[in-house]
């Protein structure tokens, strides 16, 4: 098939490489002329692991373009929309700016097939309830054979090119109409053939249920990472384990043992700006009872950063001025260079404005963060952020520091305090090797 991306930024990156994957003939459109450029010689603009391959071979092969060009999408069967929706300026909700153009630019340069289909309009972007009714109701007016279908992707940062190839489930938001909304469905169909052939599971909805169904996913999802937190503080009150506690209640399988991680909480593209949109848009439709729970979720959220601040100066007992500490980690979560509402850059912000001279270290976002504050240390090993620190803080948990050697750590520090914003290391090889371990609602305890 004929496949537009419009918006190649996260999702619409990796969205345009895997329909290529799956044996499409895609054009991916952006406004930002350096990022189209640099797809088009088939290198990925940010880290994302399996993204170079594919980009790599499909634009080889002729079956992947980008352009800044809006006409090349005209002959596309189905428009992907993969655009971004911020966070809107110091309010909670999202800014759909950029959803209503890619409407535009679709409307203005798509031309209907010959062959008596129409053209597909799907929404990939996270938008508030109630967008794909005001869309469907623009295309309708325009009188033209466009339809919408709403079709969220639930894509993580890390996984992104296994979770678009091979997801756990795929959504399509119709139309109430069920003639329209089977015409929707049999593009969509021949989109996914792959994935459906391999007994993906499809769930098909109106487009107000698949609009929340994504909101809903990331509202859980930072609701139990949240619980977890909310247990940690307890724990920390109580002298318990919060690892082992999450352990066992995770063995019923009702709960779960994944997402149950506590330490210095969610941060992202995703989850904080999706409650925070969730909320607002819940409060636009008279219903913000419904969610005041996760103000809460995003309260607990940000109390984490704090307790990571209080834990460092706790290790230095008292001020920091002055104090060396050494940040392993500052993206996110491992496994991608995304500063986005990192809660590791925002705790080692806050722990600059108290006056500790901070080493950053990190695998993928040492050279951004370089360019973006030339006047932080960002040194290029780990051995030189430790050296001379009063306190070393681990707060993404990147696998090479997870496995780090505390015995040969020990020699090079000022003074042994480590602090385990992830809960990833082991209490007890690090005390045996002569550290004071700080965790996150958890201690060194007997069991
Ligand atoms: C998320 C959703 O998982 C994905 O389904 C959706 O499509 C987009 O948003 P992503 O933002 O890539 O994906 O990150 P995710 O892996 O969900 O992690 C989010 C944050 O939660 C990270 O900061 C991570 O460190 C933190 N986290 C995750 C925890 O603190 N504890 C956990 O147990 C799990």
């Amino acid at each position: 098939m004929r496949i537009s991306v419009i918006g190649c930024g996260y999702l619409g990156a990796v969205h345009a490489a895997c329909m290529a994957e799956l044996g499409h003939d895609v054009v991916g459109l952006d406004v930002d002329e350096a990022k189209v450029r640099k797809l088009s010689q088939g290198v990925a603009p940010f880290h994302e692991p399996g993204l170079p391959e594919l980009l790599a071979r499909h634009v080889a092969s002729g079956r992947l373009r980008f352009t800044t060009d809006p006409t090349q999408i005209a002959d596309a069967q189905i428009h992907f929309i993969g655009v971004g929706t911020p966070q809107l300026q110091g309010r909670l909700g999202a800014d759909m700016t950029y959803v209503h153009q890619a409407v535009d630019t679709i409307l203005e340069h798509a031309v209907a097939p010959q062959d008596g289909r129409p053209v597909l309009v799907a929404g990939k972007s996270t938008v508030p309830v109630g967008t794909a009714e005001g869309i469907a109701a623009r295309l309708a007016e325009s009188g033209r054979d466009i339809i919408l279908a709403w079709n969220p992707e639930f894509l993580r940062e890390g996984y992104a090119v296994g979770d678009t190839l091979t997801p756990d489930r795929i959504v399509y938001g119709l139309c109430e109409d069920r003639a329209v909304g089977n015409r929707a469905k049999e593009l969509l169909d021949e989109c996914y053939a792959t994935q459906l052939a391999a007994d993906t599971p499809l769930i098909l909805a109106n487009y107000p249920t698949a609009e929340l169904v994504k909101v809903a996913a990331n509202s859980f999802l930072a609701t139990k990472i949240s619980f977890i937190n909310a247990m940690a503080e307890l724990c920390d009150a109580t002298g318990g384990d919060v690892t082992r506690l999450a352990e066992a209640i995770g063995h019923d399988d009702r709960i779960g043992r994944k997402f149950l991680q506590a330490g210095i909480g969610f941060g992202g593209g995703c989850l904080p700006k999706d409650i925070r949109a969730f909320m607002a848009r819940a409060g636009e439709l008279g219903v913000d009872e419904a969610l005041t729970f996760l103000r809460e979720v995003d309260t607990i959220n940000l109390r984490r950063r704090d307790h990571a601040v209080n834990l460092a100066e706790e290790a230095v007992g008292g001020r920091l001025v002055g104090k060396k500490i050494a940040v392993l980690g500052i993206t996110f979560k491992p496994d991608t260079d995304d500063l986005r509402d990192s809660p590791a850059l925002d705790i080692a912000g806050r722990l600059w404005a108290r006056g500790a001279e901070l080493a950053i270290v990190d695998p993928a976002a040492s050279h951004t963060l370089r360019e973006r504050r030339p006047d932080l240390n960002v040194p290029e090993t780990v051995e030189e952020a430790v050296t001379g620190a009063d306190v070393v803080m681990l707060l993404t948990p990147w696998r090479e520091y997870v496995r780090l050697d505390p015995s040969s750590l020990i020699s090079l520090v000022n003074s042994p305090n480590v602090i385990d914003g992830r809960n990833v290391l082991d209490p007890h090889e690090w005390a045996d090797a002569g550290w004071t371990y700080y965790g996150m609602g958890r201690g060194v305890s007997a069991w």
